[in-house]
Order: C-alpha cells, then structure tokens, then sequence
C-alpha cells in the first residue's frame, strides 16, 4: 500500500525566525500523526534551522529545487549533495513557477531527477496543464509529454526515489481547486502511464500527489479519491493549524 505523504512548499516565505516557529508548530502538532508522511520545504537559507528542530519529528525536510551538479563553477546554485548534507529527504522539481519563470525544459528537469536519485534522494517530479490547454483538451498530451521528458533513462529501480505531483497550473494560488472527480481521472490516467513506461508494479507504487489550492476544506474529498496518495501544498502550508488540519486530513 501506499503511505499518504503530504509536503508543504513554502515557495519564497518566511524568514529564520518565522521558519523556527512554524516549524516547532508542525513538529508539536503532528506527533501523531502516524498514518502520514509528511515534510517541509522551506527556503535554502532555513533549512539548517529548520533541520535542528525537526531531527528528531515525524517531519522530513524538503529542498525547492537544485542544480544537477555535485560541484563547481555554477554560481548560485545548490546541489543535491549539499542538500542531502544538510539532511533534506526530498527535492521538488519541475515546478510550474520554475518551468514558467524560469524557463527550465524537460531536458533539464530530467537531469535534476537524475541527479536527486543518484544522491539517494526523492525526487518530487511536478507536472502539470495550464487553463489554455486544458480548455484546448491537451492536458492528457501534456502531462504525458512532461512525464516522459521528466523521466527519460529512469529506471523501474529508480523509481522508488520518485514521487509524481499533479498541479495544474490553474489551480496553483489561484483558490480554485480541482474538483475530486477532475484530479482523479488525471492521476488514475498518470498511473496507466508509469504503467506502460514501466510496470504494473511500479504504477502501484508510485506515490502521486495532488497540488493546486488545497486547503483544510477540500483535503479530505480530495484524499478520498483512490488515486491519490497525498498533496503538496503551498499557501495552505504556511499556517501551522491550515497544515496540521491537512496532515490529519479524514477520509470522506
Ligand atoms: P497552492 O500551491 O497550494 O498555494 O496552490 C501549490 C504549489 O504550488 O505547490
């Protein structure tokens, strides 16, 4: 079976002081929450401190993005060995915010999965359409373009440091969620494809998360869907009793 896992990316938020206090809340507050994986992903410069605080928690650490180099000449950026030094578990990719501000390709995002598994990290592979595509009926093509550019040369074997987020586009801080009917006829079509790349095994145990608004009133509808197997949240994440409240969310 698949343990639910659900990340808060907090994007560009929070300073050390405000990540100290909204990381302490969700280390209290999920003690018991045992049925669910759960991590956060705060911005570079916290990550140390959040990593103090929550050493010892049910609460893994995430990292935003990365360079797909160990070392080097490449200013500005972040590898995931430096990542897995400073104890991150996971490593968001491919993000619509970073794919539509800052212009990185399929070709690109593959290398960071790439990088992320080989550092024995989990790669959090986003996807996602945006409205126009989906109202020009493309979001099936889409999302199969973007998996299978996100996981050229990736392995059955590999895939087990995979997780796959769904967001659409239009759903991303934009208060409108997708329906439960909407998310699942995507991610149940997500899985026949992990299916037909790799195997039967695999599309069952992949995790694929849902993205796009999801907030304490919606996560459980959503969660109930069989093909959902977590979420990734952003501005929801941000507000520790918002978060606890999706963390312990109730099948309904
Ligand atoms: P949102 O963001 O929950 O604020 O829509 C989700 C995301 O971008 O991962």
């Amino acid at each position: 079976m698949r343990r639910p896992l659900i990340v808060g990316n907090w994007k560009l938020h929070k300073t050390l002081g405000e990540t100290l206090e909204l990381v302490n809340a969700i280390k209290t507050g999920s003690e018991n929450s045992t049925e669910v994986d759960i991590a956060v992903a705060p911005v570079f410069t916290a990550l140390s401190v959040a990593r103090a605080t929550l050493a010892e928690s049910r609460v893994g650490l995430a990292a935003q993005n990365c360079y797909p180099e160990k070392q080097g000449a490449f200013t500005g950026e972040v590898s995931p060995a430096l990542l897995k030094d400073i104890g991150c578990l996971f490593v968001i990719l491919g993000h619509s915010e970073r794919r539509q501000l800052f212009g990185e390709d399929g070709a690109f995002i593959n290398r960071k999965v790439h990088a992320v598994i080989k550092e024995g990290l989990v790669a959090i592979l986003c996807i996602g359409e945006t409205l126009a595509q989906r109202e020009a009926g493309t979001t099936f093509d889409i999302l199969a373009t973007q998996l299978r550019e996100g996981l050229q040369k990736i392995s059955a074997e590999d895939m087990k440091q995979v997780v796959i987020a769904y967001e659409p586009v239009w759903a991303i801080g934009t208060g409108k969620t997708a329906t439960p009917e909407q998310a699942e006829e995507v991610h149940a079509f997500i899985r026949s494809l992990l299916a037909s790349t790799f195997d039967a095994g695999v599309a069952q145990s992949t995790r694929i998360l849902y993205g796009g608004s999801v907030k304490p009133d919606n996560v459980d509808n959503l969660m109930a869907q069989p093909d959902l197997d977590g979420a990734l949240v952003g501005g929801a994440s941000l507000k520790s009793a918002d978060f606890l409240r999706i963390i312990n969310f109730q099948k309904s």
